[in-house]
């Protein structure tokens, strides 16, 4: 198996997860902080696994009631400040992909500290995509291009980009079979994984499963074998 994977993830089902408790859907988003941290560190200490990338909050999420998008803003806040230690002891660099203008001053600064001190760490990347949506990184990319005189190649283009990796296993939880604006110039030759599980329940042995699945998967990236 290739030793430098990419695993990117849509992490569906938070609400229905929350739903189906009878207990209010942000309690899901809640338990999907929790799923986040035990997936992640399980990746951590996988050998084959480089990079992990996780849709954390769309572009078009902003039309959630404001509320819940309140709550996501603090949970997120919450969340990467009890991370920074988990991230450091792991060994863990965070590399947020996504246009994070849109946020509070306050949340962009963190956002930026965690990623200044993890820099050093040079084991598992985990990247959160955070106001994420692949037509907007593809369009700020270009933008940036814009003033090339000569042609724009591959590799300019994919340099421009958030997320500048290939992905190789991609992964949607909650039942849903669709790409939904996530990474879509890097998927080009992913595998692709859909699985009812909603993001709560989704656990490391389901991973493992998945990534020994991958395992048994010809991967011909347009060529003969
Ligand atoms: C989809 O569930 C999930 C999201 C909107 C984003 C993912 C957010 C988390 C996993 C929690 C926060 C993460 C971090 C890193 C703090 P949904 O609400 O669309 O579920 P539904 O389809 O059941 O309604």
């Amino acid at each position: 198996m290739n030793k430098a994977l990419h695993v990117a993830i849509i992490m569906d089902g938070n609400g229905r997860w929350a739903e189906s408790k009878k207990q209010k859907r942000v309690k899901g988003h809640e338990q999907g902080a929790k799923a986040v941290r035990e997936i992640t560190k399980f990746c951590a200490t996988h050998k084959d696994i480089e990079r992990l990338t996780l849709y954390a909050f769309s572009t078009e999420n902003w039309k959630r009631p404001r509320l819940e998008v309140e709550f996501l803003m603090k949970l997120l806040e919450k969340y990467l400040k009890n991370e920074l230690e988990v991230y450091i002891k792991n060994n863990i660099r965070f590399e947020p992909i996504g246009d994070i203008r849109a946020f509070s001053a306050s949340l962009q600064k963190l956002i930026k500290e965690v990623k200044q001190k993890t820099a050093h760490c040079d084991g598992l990347v985990q990247s959160l995509a955070l106001n994420y949506g692949s037509h907007d990184e593809i369009l700020r990319a270009v933008n940036k291009l814009r003033h090339e005189k000569k042609d724009i190649t591959n590799e300019m283009l994919s340099n421009a980009l958030d997320c500048k990796h290939q992905v190789d296993i991609m992964i949607r939880t909650g039942g849903d079979q669709r790409i939904s604006n996530f990474l879509l110039w890097q998927l080009s030759y992913a595998e692709l994984f859909f699985t009812d599980t909603l993001w709560p329940d989704f656990h490391e042995d389901e991973l493992t499963d998945i990534l020994n699945e991958f395992g048994k998967r010809e991967r011909r990236f347009g060529g003969l074998n």
